[in-house]
């Protein structure tokens, strides 16, 4: 759908802050973050989601511990704090705020019907945290706190967009305004859908209890090349065009980070590399791997060594945020009825 021109180009993402950071992550949101930064043409914003974290148990220290790793992986990555805005959502109360009305105008049918409920909370909804369950709704509030016109994210989170946009709906329509705009997912390129280098049908997670199928960004330069190593493939060698790799997901997803790594297409890798055989071809991936993640990594650690310097990075950047968010719900609150 086109833009809404009544809205400011804004984008907003977010990442959870619970585990480390994957290739996945890296390669389907961050680097998408700061080509979005850089085009200057939106507004940007992206966000530490250590609300959504907790609906699964967390350690308190590791939690701390995580969201100051993601602001580290943020910044190393490219983002800057003063293009961006870079905020943990619990320092910008207006999410929490925001999350209670659209639970109130979300519908329990539409909630028990998004596929991560039902993968999350598994054989066992009924021991499931009720945050868990409305996670979509505060993911609905991150987005429209901000009026967001566009939110890049990995194909995973296509159906919570699209629950977004009838929280939006439903609320102009049931309030007779035109206030929340239908934001556009943006999911383009080789990297939506990492998968695990252990079962390339199986998406690339941080949450996965083994550990080999996935590259964490922090991992050393050894790791990453072991990991690569014993990453799951086929006994053919590559094929010369993308139509050659129909049925074999494992060796599609190596070509696929490959790509993704060498911002060129799945074609032209092919093309460069027919007839190789994978064991020559997962060398050379993870030397490409390591020579682009590594920088990463590297500076992440640099950053992590003075928590207090990111802390005052999220400090300023909930300030930023709160002046757009507190006149947005206040404009709620006034358009529902609450007295003021
Ligand atoms: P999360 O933390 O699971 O993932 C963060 C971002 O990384 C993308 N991603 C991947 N992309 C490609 N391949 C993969 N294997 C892969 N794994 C993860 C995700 O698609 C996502 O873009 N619900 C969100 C967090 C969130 C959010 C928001 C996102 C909360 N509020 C508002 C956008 C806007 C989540 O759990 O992402």
């Amino acid at each position: 759908m086109a833009e809404t021109p009544k809205f400011t180009p804004r984008v907003f993402s977010g990442i959870q802050p619970s585990g480390s950071l994957t290739l996945g992550n890296y390669l389907g949101a961050m680097t998408k973050f700061v080509d979005w930064q850089n085009r200057g043409t939106h507004e940007t914003i992206f966000c530490m989601v250590d609300l959504h974290a907790i609906t699964v148990p967390q350690a308190p220290d590791t939690l701390r511990h995580n969201t100051r790793e993601l602001c580290a992986g943020f910044l190393a990555s490219g983002i800057d704090p003063e293009k961006s805005i870079l905020i943990n959502q619990s320092r910008v109360p207006e999410h929490a705020q925001l999350g209670w009305i659209f639970n109130c105008v979300a519908r329990m049918g539409w909630m028990g019907r998004m596929t991560q409920w039902k993968d999350k909370s598994g054989k066992n909804a009924e021991a499931a945290s009720l945050g868990l369950f409305a996670y979509p709704a505060l993911m609905a509030a991150d987005i429209l706190l901000y009026k967001s016109t566009h939110v890049p994210v990995g194909e995973d989170q296509k159906q919570h967009i699209e629950l977004t946009r009838d929280i939006a709906a439903k609320f102009n329509h049931d309030y007779d305004v035109d206030f929340f705009p239908m934001t556009a997912p943006v999911i383009e390129g080789a990297a939506t859908r990492i998968m695990s280098l252990k079962d390339g049908t199986k998406k690339m997670s941080k949450s996965d209890p083994v550990e080999a199928s996935r590259i964490n960004l922090t991992d050393d330069a050894d790791a990453i090349a072991k990991k690569f190593k014993k990453a799951k493939t086929d006994p053919d060698p590559l094929p010369g065009t993308p139509e050659g790799l129909e049925g074999r997901p494992d060796a599609r997803n190596l070509v696929n980070i490959y790509a993704a790594l060498a911002e060129t297409s799945v074609a032209d890798v092919l093309a460069a590399n027919e007839g190789k055989m994978f064991g020559y071809f997962k060398q050379d991936l993870a030397d490409l791997a390591v020579s682009k993640l590594s920088p990463v990594s590297t500076e992440m650690a640099r950053l992590m060594k003075d928590p207090a310097e990111i802390d005052r990075v999220l400090a300023r950047g909930s300030e930023r945020a709160r002046e757009i968010s507190v006149p947005v719900l206040e404009q709620v609150y006034d358009i529902i009825g609450m007295v003021r």
